[in-house]
């Protein structure tokens, strides 16, 4: 279903996954956020690459589940669990009829992911999730994951990033418009979304990423894609 939520909304309040934004969330997500199909398709390899055999894979603000179902489709190894959480009860009635018949064997889970512990990971995907947890509860989200993952195991972070740099923020930011304004959508459509938004997705610089990994104790992490101001990081425990 086409995303025309903010062509017709006056009464502007702060964003949330309701269940007007799950009907229309895939087209939402795809016209809005620069790469999110590599950013998928990427979560497919590193499935390959870094899952484990009798380990449980993590999709934490699943929606409708997109990483979920990526995780399943590639995944080539044995005795796994695919755990899809988000504390948005439309986004998981949505995410279960998604997931039904896809491959891979399923937990689909409506509760607050700092609530959740990462037990026996070795995989847990943040993907455009963490820029919604206050910033004050980042590290303690991500020391949790870190203290539930194998070794060898990864954590994929895709989000919104700022720059620091006004020059570059600025450029950045409006061929951000540019790309949502190429994808239909209105110039107030884009501002209603952006005042709507603002007070409730925080994004982070590139460095707080790393930092915030190495903190936690990651042995590795680099950012493995970006498009404009949205980049995914693995870290690699
Ligand atoms: C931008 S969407 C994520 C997109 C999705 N991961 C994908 O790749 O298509 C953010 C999701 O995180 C969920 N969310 C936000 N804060 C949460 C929290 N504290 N606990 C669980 N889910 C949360 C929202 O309900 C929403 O579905």
């Amino acid at each position: 279903m086409r995303d025309d939520i903010f062509t017709h909304k006056n009464d502007l309040v702060d964003f949330i996954f309701d269940a007007s934004v799950a009907s229309v969330f895939d087209d939402m997500v795809k016209r809005s956020v620069p790469g999110y199909q590599s950013m998928i398709e990427m979560v497919g390899l590193f499935t390959q690459k870094y899952g484990q055999n009798d380990s449980q894979y993590y999709d934490l603000g699943a929606s409708t589940g997109a990483v979920a179902i990526a995780l399943g489709a590639n995944n080539p190894y044995k005795n796994n669990r695919i755990i899809a959480v988000d504390n948005s009860v439309e986004m998981t009635k949505k995410c279960a009829k998604n997931l039904a018949g896809k491959a891979g064997n399923f937990d689909i889970i409506c509760a607050n992911i700092e609530d959740i512990k990462i037990q026996n990971a070795s995989i847990v995907v943040l993907n455009l999730t963490l820029q919604f947890i206050k910033p004050a509860q980042r590290q303690m989200l991500i020391n949790n994951i870190y203290q539930g993952l194998r070794q060898g195991g990864a954590l994929i972070v895709s989000e919104k990033i700022h720059f620091n740099d006004v020059q570059k923020s600025a450029k950045i930011n409006k061929l951000h418009i540019d790309f949502k304004r190429a994808n239909g959508y209105s110039e107030l459509e884009i501002a209603s979304k952006r005042q709507s938004i603002e007070n409730v997705l925080i994004t982070d610089d590139e460095q707080t990423h790393f930092a915030r990994f190495n903190t936690a104790g990651f042995a590795h992490s680099l950012c493995h894609f970006q498009c404009l101001n949205f980049a995914s990081f693995l870290a690699v425990k």
